[in-house]
Formats: structure tokens, C-alpha cells, sequence
């Protein structure tokens, strides 16, 4: 399967398998429907039918049919939809997603430690195994939806809403905000990486470490130009300056596929350019720019951000 697929039509998950084959039921069934009742129409035209007939066609085809057809559709659909993954479940593993202006935070609660581990716009999720997102939003009204896993669930202000994913195959599942939140609605997207239940252990112990040390010249550098340009007044690199939650937290901001929601890919040129004019490549953002850095400097803080994997 190729990656960062984003299609109903190729379901990888529990529910996504399941609202997959009830639309082309659906659509089956409207098909021929359809081709029957034109069919009818045709021969309607062609033969004139004595008032008893038409009244029996009426009685037939306008409301025998019609009531048989669909009782027997919304029974379908009713005992389909209960096999739909239950909202809760106490061997799900949970981790809670926080929708905001244009960015998706994700938070895993850490076992060995207690801690939260907080990272942004990727969902990394074993393979095998219920897991439930419980989403909020910090902001307006978004929408989660990773067709090719499940279905879509709004994320609302102030209220805590839930979706279980269940992905079957390892892969890379892209995902959208399906709600219109504003601007950049457009470019807040998300990845969901499901693999292994052994990898994903190991994905998760190295989120919980610090971030990297800056143990070369150049990286120093750019971690001193994290500080002095307070650009920990917005973001959280754990182990150098902790506790802003504004921005996304760049502790492993260099493992990230991403930058920006999926708008670009994390290298650090990327980076870079990000760094020095965000509003180029995502009008709107409320990340400031900073092109009255030097190109040293600038340099060294995406070097030292890269290098956060
Ligand atoms: Cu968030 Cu649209």
C-alpha cells in the first residue's frame, strides 16, 4: 500500500472496512433500484395499462416496495453500525489529541513514568489493537477524519469527544481537519503511523527521553538561539526550556515527517525557511517571522532543530 494514503476506497481499519462496504451496498442497491425504475418508466410510455392494473402498480411499486426495500436497508444499516468499534473499552490504549488553529496536538500518557509525552501532527498507534482518541479543541470547531481508518468526529471547545481507530496493517494513514475552522484549514492535515505493537514500544520510549544534547559547535549555537529569540515563550523542548504550550512541542520536532501540519517536509532547509517566514508557506499562522536573523543564525537553530529526532 502506498503511503500517506487518504482514501475511503482502501480501508486499512476496523470501522473504515466496515463504512467502506455499507456505501457500495448502498450503492448497489440505488443502482438497481434505479435501472429498475426507469425501466418501468420506459415501459409506461410505450403501453397504456387498464385503471385497475395502474392502481395495483401504485399500490406496488409506490409503497409495497418502497417499505420493503428500505426496512430492510435500515435494518442492515442498524445491525452494521453496532459492529462499528465501541467508543470505550478498558484494553484500549489511549491518547488524547487536541485540535487548535491550524496544528493538531497529540499526548500519550507514559507508563514507566507517569509523564505526558506531548508531540504534534503525527499519531503513531500499534497495529492489532483498539485504540481510543479523545479529542478536544482549544479553539473552533475542527473535525478529525483519517478516512482509510474510520469515520470522522468533530472536536468541539470544551467538550471532550471520542473516536477508536483500529488500523490492521502497519502504514501511513493522512488524515484532515474536515470542519471549516478558518485560514489554514485547508493545510492542517495529519499522519497516522501504525506499526508493530514492538516498534511503537520503541517509538515511545524514545519520545519519553529529553531532547537530544546540542554536542557539537553549531548545535550549541542553535540552541542558544532557541532561547535568546524566547522562541520558548510559544514552544516546549523538554530537557532546555519546558512548560509553553502555545506552539507544537519541538522536543523531537526532527523525527516528525512534517512541519507546519503536513505543509512541509521536516529537513532542514525547510526548517529554515519555516523559521525566517512561516507566513509564506501558511498565510494566516500565528507563528511570527524572524527574518531579521542572520543566516548564520538562522542556520544553526534549524541544524539544532533537525537534530531533535
Ligand atoms: Cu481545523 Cu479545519
Amino acid at each position: 500500500m502506498p503511503d500517506n494514503l487518504q482514501s475511503v476506497l482502501h480501508p486499512a481499519g476496523w470501522d473504515a472496512a466496515i463504512i467502506s462496504h455499507f456505501a457500495w451496498v448502498m450503492f448497489g442497491a440505488g443502482t438497481l433500484i434505479f435501472v429498475a425504475v426507469m425501466a418501468l418508466l420506459l415501459l409506461s410510455l410505450r403501453r397504456q395499462e387498464r385503471p385497475a392494473r395502474a392502481l395495483l402498480w401504485i399500490g406496488g411499486g409506490g409503497i409495497a416496495f418502497p417499505v420493503v426495500v428500505l426496512s430492510a436497508l435500515l435494518g442492515w444499516s442498524t445491525w452494521r453500525s453496532a459492529q462499528l468499534a465501541p467508543q470505550s473499552s478498558k484494553d484500549a490504549l489511549t491518547i488524547s489529541v487536541t485540535a487548535k488553529m491550524w496544528w493538531w496536538e497529540v499526548r500519550y500518557h507514559d507508563p514507566a513514568t507517569g509523564r505526558e509525552i506531548v508531540t504534534a501532527n503525527e499519531i503513531h498507534i500499534p497495529t492489532g489493537r483498539a485504540v481510543y482518541l479523545g479529542l478536544n479543541s482549544a479553539d473552533v470547531i475542527h473535525s478529525l477524519w483519517v478516512p482509510a481508518l474510520a469515520g470522522k468526529r468533530d472536536m468541539v471547545p470544551g467538550r471532550v469527544t471520542g473516536l477508536t481507530l483500529r488500523a490492521e496493517k502497519p502504514g501511513i494513514y493522512r488524515g484532515q481537519c474536515a470542519e471549516y475552522c478558518g485560514e489554514q484549514h485547508a493545510k492542517m492535515a495529519l499522519h497516522v503511523v501504525a506499526s508493530t505493537p514492538r516498534e511503537f514500544e520503541a517509538w515511545l520510549a524514545r519520545q519519553a527521553q529529553p531532547a537530544a544534547p546540542a554536542d557539537s559547535t553549531v548545535l550549541a549555537q542553535g540552541r542558544e538561539a532557541f532561547l535568546q529569540q524566547r522562541c520558548q515563550a510559544c514552544h516546549t523542548i523538554r530537557g532546555v526550556a519546558e512548560g509553553a504550550r502555545l506552539g507544537p512541542d519541538l522536543t523531537h520536532v526532527g523525527s516528525r515527517m512534517h512541519i507546519g501540519a503536513g505543509t512541509l517536509r521536516t529537513h532542514r532547509a525547510t526548517l529554515q525557511g519555516w523559521i525566517a517566514d512561516p507566513q509564506a508557506a501558511k498565510p494566516g499562522v500565528f507563528m511570527p517571522g524572524s527574518q531579521d536573523l542572520d543566516l548564520a543564525t538562522l542556520q544553526a537553530l534549524a541544524t539544532y532543530l533537525e537534530h531533535l529526532k
